[in-house]
């Protein structure tokens, strides 16, 4: 019997991968997945706990779905509702007690027993799963049945040692936990074959990779880039987020080495005041980070950099947040994302003294982000004049473009000048805006493999260097 699932991911990217994750779980049951949730046999929320207004918002999503579950029922068909991702880690049973309407809650680490749990609930009402399994589920979920898009994103770590005081993600993703480098390969390998031509690896600290090498050894994340970069037809490689105290040096040096690893990195420093680093527990200062980014961009130059910034933490004076707009003039950032201070239930910082009122994080925040803006829109302009290698993604918005991504991950489209989606395209930059660039495919380019050069660019230069084939 088919049935359908509609899957709706809130949060970050790894919530986008294990929502693909969850719904290759579910076809072996007879699950095909459904945009239009009034359609859906079962809905699951895979949910976001970072902030307050990422949690609330499910809540209201759920009084959404009580109606369409209701129409459903006076039609004769009926809709389970599951709750997955990390509010359900954090907050488990309590989830059905406000929302009665949910049949199933699943924490991130248990979605390879989601089958079981569905057919569990069968018998009984309601189920809860957020045990911390020792298992690895990556293991036990079925291997990787599909990619309809060039670009895939694999996760290689999850979990979080670090306890910064602000952040629920130790809570929700528990310990750190790595991947066996061998099963990531061949997870690339099956991607690269579906016509993937890059790949994001994930974690929650993707740089403290430490996996079992597939030559018996452990692997740093840099190790395991170079292994992925040999696979034919991945053209380029990301990995995000990362955390400053463990770049190592080889991580540094594979910017420089290897060409499939684009040139872009985010590297979330959350504040510039060391007082409130401490107070976070971030274990690096302003000093080492501002020194870090300075060897990333001696290993590679034209490195384009992304952040993370809070503002309004426990205790920040004005002067602290100086301090972080001065550290944000000094790195110039190709992109970021800010944040106000949200106290999270469970985290140290929740019950400092001295919360920040919402009026001045609000006004903190605006006066980071226009400073932010400034420098997203000149960091896109400087690449008018220049020749980008560009992965074509989709079609445009507007009929006869493409859209793809520059190697720094700025969107850009193009004129329809023969490229086909999947293909990595040079194209000269013409327009620039707050957050993409347009351009002019160069006619007649066919590309089999794409190097970039590590020079920092020069005004009118070719960043790329095309093969033909
Ligand atoms: N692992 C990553 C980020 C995980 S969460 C890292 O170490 O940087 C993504 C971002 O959300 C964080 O970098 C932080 O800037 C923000 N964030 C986390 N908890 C928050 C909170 N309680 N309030 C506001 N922003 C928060
Ligand atoms: Fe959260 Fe800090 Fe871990 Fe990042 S490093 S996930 S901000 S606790
Ligand atoms: Fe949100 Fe969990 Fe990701 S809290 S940011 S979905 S790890």
């Amino acid at each position: 019997m088919t049935r359908k699932v509609h899957i709706k991911t809130y949060g970050c990217q790894m919530n986008a991968y294990d929502s693909v994750r969850m719904a290759e779980a579910l076809a072996p049951e007879g699950y095909e997945e459904t945009d239009d949730p009034a359609a859906a046999d079962l809905v699951v929320l895979n949910t976001c706990h970072i902030r307050e207004k990422a949690a609330e918002k499910i809540y209201s999503e759920l009084g959404r779905l009580r109606l369409l579950q209701n129409e459903r029922r006076a039609n004769g068909a009926n809709m389970k509702i599951a709750v997955a991702g990390c509010v359900a880690q954090a907050e488990g049973e309590e989830i059905i007690r406000r929302a009665p309407v949910v049949d199933l809650v699943v924490g991130p680490q248990n979605y390879h027993r989601l089958p079981d749990l569905l057919r569990d609930g069968q018998k009984s009402a309601k189920a809860v799963d957020t045990e911390f399994p020792a298992e690895d589920k990556f293991a036990s979920l079925p291997e990787r049945a599909r990619q309809r898009t060039p670009t895939a994103f694999l996760t290689v770590q999850e979990g979080c040692d670090k306890f910064c005081t602000f952040c629920v993600v130790p809570y929700t993703r528990g310990a750190e936990f790595s991947r066996p480098a061998a099963d990531i390969l061949e997870e690339a390998r099956r991607l690269a074959g579906f016509g993937v031509r890059e790949i994001t690896l994930l974690g929650q600290n993707v740089n403290a990779y430490m996996g079992d090498g597939a030559d018996g050894r452990g692997w740093t994340l840099a190790r395991l880039i170079e292994a992925l970069a040999d696979i034919p037809g991945l053209a380029r490689l990301r990995y995000t987020t990362s955390h400053p105290a463990d770049m190592g040096d080889d991580l540094i040096a594979a910017h420089r080495d290897i060409p499939a690893l684009m040139p872009y990195l985010h590297l979330p420093f959350q504040a510039g005041a060391d007082r409130i680093l401490a107070a976070m527990n971030r274990k690096h200062t302003a000093a080492h980070y501002l020194r870090l980014i300075e060897r990333i961009r001696q290993a590679r130059p034209d490195i384009a950099m992304s952040t993370d910034i809070i503002v309004g933490f426990p205790g920040e004076t004005d002067a602290e947040f100086e301090e972080t707009m001065q550290v944000v003039r000094e790195v110039n950032f190709a992109q970021a994302y800010s944040f106000k201070y949200s106290p999270r239930p469970g985290t140290p910082a929740s019950t400092m003294d001295d919360q920040i009122p919402e009026a001045a994080k609000s006004e903190r925040l605006a006066t980071l982000q226009s400073l932010l803006a400034e420098q997203q829109k000149a960091f896109n302009a400087a690449q008018i004049g220049r020749t980008l290698p560009v992965l074509l993604e989709k079609p445009g918005r507007k009929s006869g473009q493409l859209a793809g991504r520059s190697p720094y991950l700025q969107p850009v489209h193009v004129t329809d000048h023969g490229g086909e989606i999947g293909q990595i395209v040079l194209a000269d930059i013409t327009e620039s805006s707050a957050n993409s660039l347009s351009g002019v495919i160069i006619s007649g380019t066919k590309e089999t493999k794409v190097h970039i050069n590590s020079a920092p660019p020069a005004s009118g230069e070719t960043a790329g260097t095309l093969l033909r084939q």
